[in-house]
């Protein structure tokens, strides 16, 4: 593992670099029966005693819905010249397969015109998440037609709205839906079972190579690509036991997701300690897969400090932790970023967007303000990581902070706010942090010569 500190205390990026924002459909959106949207899985999970730890629910949300002119406007006052956002599936598609839903393409044709009356690029995601439930009710991403079902929305999508956007992104974290969807049951749909979760991962897969082949076909001029989750996995002590275990917890979360998308093949070490047997892949699935991408979304939250210890070894987190309990280590992203250039860009490994990165933290509002200077730190140490690893020769072309505004944090529910901006979900009454103003002046800063 590449270890070096980021340099660069007020690093200066390219004029051409994309600025961000992130959000996602069920988090911000509300408006959960409106216009003829189905029900996603989420809104079956959170209606479910017992799963959200505040008991909420994403039905009203941001209601970004109805409130989406607004949302704009604030992506004006931030500077930003990028917003990544969702697709609802079941609000386009209320059973995720058969008849449209021309009310709700129609809501994101309003969104997409007025992101191109701002001069803000749109980055849509076709999947954070949120299945339609008529598709859970034949098995979700167990059944393989589900992989098939989604190529179909990636295409409707790509047909309607390529010209409008600039990329679209399969998936976010299909790490996250595999493990934590079917592995510990955290999140929708809340299924126990790790071997689901393998092969629920290779659905995912699946489904991201046929959702490429079909928009290709489409020749939409949007780039193409996938978000992935990612962290380097630091073993907590130099044993050859932390070592070892340190390299597998790589190559399970990480390497099992870019090895088949960019080498054509699941990674042999994580291979040698699952069963084999556990899991189908049928013969094409690999070659289906493996297709050249326009960009790679990397999400960096936290590295993965791992030991064999039982409870495992806690990092001494210098820089201290987020509201979400996570260590903040900003220079896992600029390791993170170098060990996938190093591993990577012999297989065709495109530019880099870092379509996430953020922090929760306990923000009350104070005299008006809300002043999350932890926030700012955070912001100026982690772009200060991706600084240094453009220097270090990666081509990383955008950041996107996670989140535009305070929203549904799935399993946390409202209890942890992540925003730039702060919601108060009683009057929706969006406030700009300090934070927010310190990111808006960063982006102006970059843009005078
Ligand atoms: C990521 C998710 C995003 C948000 C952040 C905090 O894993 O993609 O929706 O929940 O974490």
């Amino acid at each position: 593992m590449i270890n070096q500190t980021p340099t660069s205390p007020a690093p200066q990026f390219s004029d051409d670099f994309t600025w961000g924002v992130a959000t996602s459909a069920y988090q911000i959106e509300g408006a959960a029966a409106v216009d003829g949207r189905g029900p996603s899985i989420w809104d079956t999970f959170t209606h479910t005693d017992g799963k959200i730890i505040d008991g909420s629910n994403g039905d009203d949300a941001c209601d970004h819905y109805h409130r989406y002119a607004e949302d704009v406007e604030n992506l004006v006052t931030l500077n930003v010249n990028a917003y990544r956002f969702s697709v609802s599936w079941s609000r386009v598609q209320p059973d995720g397969y058969g008849a449209w839903n021309e009310k709700g393409f129609d809501f994101y044709s309003r969104l997409l015109d007025k992101l191109a009356e701002k001069n803000i690029a749109a980055h849509l995601t076709l999947y954070h998440w949120d299945l339609p439930q008529g598709l859970q009710d034949q098995g979700g991403w167990l059944n393989r037609e589900t992989a098939s079902h989604f190529a179909a929305y990636a295409a409707e999508i790509a047909r309607r709205f390529g010209s409008r956007l600039a990329s679209i992104a399969t998936h976010n974290e299909p790490w996250c839906t595999a493990n934590l969807g079917y592995g510990n049951g955290q999140f929708a749909p809340g299924v126990i079972d790790p071997v689901a979760a393998l092969q629920v991962s290779h659905h995912l897969l699946l489904s991201h190579g046929l959702a490429m082949t079909a928009m290709r076909a489409l020749n939409t001029p949007a780039k193409l690509g996938i978000v992935l989750n990612q962290w380097t996995a630091v073993p907590a002590t130099d044993s050859p036991a932390d070592v070892a275990e340190a390299k597998w917890e790589y190559a399970r979360s990480v390497q099992w997701f870019m090895d088949p998308i960019f080498k054509g093949a699941y990674p042999q070490l994580a291979l040698d300690r699952m069963d084999q047997g556990l899991f189908t892949v049928l013969e094409n699935d690999l070659s289906i897969i493996h297709q050249p991408l326009d960009f790679l979304g990397v999400n960096y939250y936290v590295r993965a400090f791992v030991s064999t210890d039982n409870p495992p070894k806690k990092p001494e987190g210098k820089l201290g932790f987020t509201d979400m309990g996570w260590e903040i280590y900003p220079q896992g992203l600029s390791d993170l970023l170098l060990a996938l250039h190093q591993e990577y860009q012999e297989f065709n490994l495109p530019p880099i967007y870092i379509t996430e990165n953020g922090m929760a933290s306990a923000d009350k509002v104070e005299d008006a303000k809300i002043d999350d200077q932890i926030r700012i730190d955070y912001l100026r140490r982690h772009l200060a990581a991706v600084a240094f690893a453009i220097e270090q020769g990666v081509d990383i072309r955008g950041y996107f902070y996670w989140s535009l505004m305070d929203n549904f944090e799935w399993n946390s529910g409202y209890a942890k706010r992540f925003g730039l901006i702060y919601v108060d979900y009683d009057t929706q009454q969006r406030t700009m942090k300090e934070s927010a103003f310190w990111y808006r002046d960063f982006i102006d800063a970059q843009r005078r010569p």
